[in-house]
């Protein structure tokens, strides 16, 4: 048995969860997210510097919670996760320097997490029989990529967007035509009170068999439609827009879901980020897989956002593979290229666990 503090900073939630691992099955003990969207919602995006400040400020209070709820003390812990990279550096490096404070002052061990891995990670807190090999599709507000993951969960990025991330092109459409911030959740909603064919976008899926999407193109295609009516005078139907868009982008998040399917001969497919949370895209994937035969694990809605348990279960890879970082962990704004889930230390050396 394991106990992991999972810890979250990347973007706009601070978040800590303890997860537990006995014989190999993950279970979240507690899971707090503090999100800052109100506060970001009068700008309209995330401010990166108010995102920062309010890491700072919830850490703490997060950290005890999580710790409280979960009836867990710091001396229980086996191990720190954290959220090192990709993201946005200062709210980054607000979760990862908490982090190794903790963990050096009460000699844990600490792991550091990829936050992608982590989405993809957060399939196994609800389906505790999923097993590797699968292929992994993350669609968040920063990514939309389709991963081959092995036996040893390790994987290998084989497609994905060429611009811009499916969340970030639903956010934006939802933010030009007045839904409130993040539009992503209210696009879904809106999408059944249109008619999907009722205006004509191009596709995201680019042609061909190469498993590449760009999200640019719909995005232009919609601002410019919207334009074109504010010119002419014309009212536009907000939910003909939403439902148009929606069954454009999913329509094209399927077709190369099917492509990579096919290309990998994989029979999993873990759908994960926040944008997993479209009941539009999940009710698409599940047809997809139910005709091809493939079993299909996605994260509960709650879990598709940013959460502590998620980095958790991502940890407890990198901590049964003995990989460790110490203070010398870094965060970093991008991803790079890494072996085994959740085992990134592109700045840290293996220490021995307590
Ligand atoms: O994974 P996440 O919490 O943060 C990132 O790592 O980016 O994803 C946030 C994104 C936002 O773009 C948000 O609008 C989108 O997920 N999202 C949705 C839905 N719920 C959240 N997009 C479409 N439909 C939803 N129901
Ligand atoms: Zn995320």
């Amino acid at each position: 048995m394991a106990l992991l503090l999972g810890m979250e900073s990347s973007c706009d939630e601070t978040s800590a969860a303890v997860v537990e691992e006995k014989n190999g099955i993950l279970t979240v003990r507690s899971n707090i997210v503090a999100s800052q969207i109100e506060t970001h919602r009068l700008y309209g995006g995330v401010v990166p510097e108010i995102a920062s400040r309010a890491h700072v400020e919830a850490v703490s209070k997060v950290t005890a919670e999580a710790l409280e709820n979960a009836g867990v003390a710091l001396a229980d812990l086996d191990a720190i996760a954290v959220t090192s990279h990709p993201g946005l550096i200062g709210a980054l490096l607000v979760g990862v320097n908490f982090a190794k404070s903790l963990a050096y002052a009460n000699k844990i061990p600490l792991v550091s997490v990829n936050h992608i891995h982590a989405h993809i990670c957060a399939a196994f807190l609800c389906h505790p029989d999923l097993k590797p090999p699968f292929l992994a599709l993350v669609v968040s507000g920063g990514h939309t990529s389709f991963y081959a993951v092995n036996e040893k969960m390790e994987y290998r990025e084989i497609g994905g967007t060429r611009d811009d991330a499916a969340g970030e092109a639903f956010d934006k459409i939802g933010r030009v035509i007045g839904l409130p911030y993040p539009g992503g959740a209210a696009l879904d909603k809106l999408a059944y009170e249109g008619n999907p064919k009722a205006i004509l976008l191009p596709s995201p899926a680019l042609v061909g068999e190469e498993i590449a999407l760009s999200f640019s193109g719909i995005k232009t295609a919609a601002l410019n439609y919207l334009n074109g009516a504010e010119q002419k005078g014309l009212a536009v139907n907000r939910a003909d827009l939403a439902a148009s868009y929606t069954a454009k982008i999913v329509e094209a998040i399927a077709k190369k879901t099917d492509l990579a399917l096919g290309q990998t001969g994989l029979k999993t497919l873990v759908l994960a980020g926040g944008v997993a949370a479209n009941s539009h895209l999940r009710r698409a994937l599940e047809a997809l897989c139910q005709k091809r035969k493939v079993r299909l694990a996605m994260p509960s809605v709650a879990l598709c956002g940013d959460n502590g348990a998620m980095v958790a279960a991502a940890g407890y890879f990198g901590f049964r593979a003995g990989c460790f970082s110490d203070v010398a962990l870094n965060a970093s704004a991008l991803d790079y290229p890494e072996g085994v889930i959740g085992t990134s230390k592109p700045q840290s050396q293996k220490i021995d666990k307590k």
